[in-house]
């Protein structure tokens, strides 16, 4: 069978997707149908914590797949019970919804906020400030969250009452928080909107202002967390207490997981018949969360960091490359204006090497575990090809 034609003709297309057909993977090591391998530096966007097939993911994940597959929701299960238990442990959090992707996590915690807000003060206060160049989701209310333009295209009516203010700017911030104002959601590295990390100052602002106004602090972490900035998630760097975490790809190392964190103030908000869904929470996905969240250790993040200087020594300052941005194993690489990112990513693929773009920069999700040996051969392939752009 021809993967790639069969794939134009029977699947929407939707993805421009590179020639690549991915047959198997081993850590940090994708291999496609001809047997040729290639250092994956995307973790699936951030989704393969551990890289590919990592044993102790996987026993998790065939023990529970012998044991039952899902029960829905309306009985209890272990797994779920395990992780989230652990969840709240880990972040002091009170409560823990679990949904299937990213996307829904903030569907949640856009309900959630405004519910708090109608619970309190009755209707008219339900505008939720996100920020320009921010991304939420596909799904029409995230759509609307993601402060893009571009993603406000084609799929009219999208949900009202978001208002989008600029990064780092806190008198900007001001003059849209009024008394119809109900939250403010921020991730604090800007993964899709090119790899940018807020000001800590921005972000500490956002904690106390939710907190004199009685705002909800929703951290959108499905990009950020779950170990990916050296953090388990990136708000603990800051100190700050958000009412509402999100958090969905890396948390179940591979499998389709989101987790919506409540604090106390917002832990009752969701009431019987208010939220639910069919797969959230699916045990073999829990299974596998369970087996990546109690891994996320201190030695990791010390690694995630380590391998973050190893990165900033090797590319700052080299031909082609005007900076380094975004925090821990989440990586920017700002190139020349002459320069096309995807042209770079063509040639690594080339080179055997996957790495992926955002916005105007090529883009670095590794493993969270990958060796530096793999680090710095996969960098290699990296200034070899921007060289060859030069
Ligand atoms: C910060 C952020 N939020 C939400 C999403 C949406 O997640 P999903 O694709 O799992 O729905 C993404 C996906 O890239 C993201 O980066």
């Amino acid at each position: 069978m021809n993967i790639i034609n069969e794939d134009k003709e029977n699947i929407l297309n939707t993805y421009k997707r590179f020639p690549v057909v991915i047959k198997e993977g081993h850590g940090s090591t994708f291999v496609d149908y001809d047997g040729k391998e290639y250092i994956d530096f995307s973790s699936g966007i951030g989704t393969n914590s551990f890289g590919a097939c990592d044993k102790e993911w996987v026993e998790a994940v065939c023990n529970q797949a012998k044991t039952i597959q899902h029960t829905s929701n309306l009985y209890y299960t272990e797994p779920q019970v395990k992780l989230a238990k652990l969840l709240c442990e880990k972040t002091g959090m009170k409560k823990v919804f679990f949904a299937n992707s990213g996307a829904e996590t903030n569907e949640c915690a856009i309900k959630t906020a405004r519910k708090y807000s109608f619970d309190k003060y009755g209707m008219g206060r339900s505008k939720i400030i996100t920020l320009k160049n921010s991304f939420h989701g596909r799904t029409i209310a995230t759509l609307s969250a993601t402060g893009q333009d571009v993603f406000h295209q084609y799929f009219y009516p999208f949900v009202g009452d978001f208002a989008y203010v600029t990064a780092n700017d806190i008198e900007e911030l001001n003059q849209n928080i009024d008394n119809t104002t109900c939250a403010i959601m921020i991730e604090t590295v800007q993964g899709e909107g090119g790899v940018n990390a807020l000001d800590p100052e921005y972000i500490k602002y956002i904690d106390k202002v939710c907190k004199e106004k009685d705002l909800v602090f929703i951290v959108d972490e499905v990009q950020t967390g779950n170990g990916r900035t050296g953090y388990l998630y990136s708000y603990m760097e800051y100190n700050v207490n958000p009412d509402v975490v999100t958090t969905a790809k890396g948390l179940a190392g591979g499998l389709p997981l989101g987790a919506i964190l409540f604090s106390e103030k917002v832990s009752k908000t969701l009431g019987y018949g208010e939220h639910g869904t069919t797969f959230g929470g699916n045990p073999i996905c829990c299974s596998a969360g369970y087996s990546v969240l109690k891994r996320l250790n201190q030695d990791l993040f010390d690694h995630v960091l380590e391998c973050r200087k190893i990165v900033e020594e090797k590319l700052t300052g080299k031909p082609g490359i005007k900076s380094i941005s975004g925090k821990g194993m989440m990586v920017g690489i700002e190139l020349n204006d002459n320069i096309k990112a995807i042209d770079v990513v063509n040639k690594c693929i080339e080179k055997g090497l996957i790495v992926l773009t955002a916005k105007t920069k090529v883009r670095l999700l590794p493993p969270l575990n990958i060796s530096t040996k793999e680090l710095n051969k996969g960098l290699d392939i990296i200034l070899e090809s921007v060289g060859e752009l030069l």
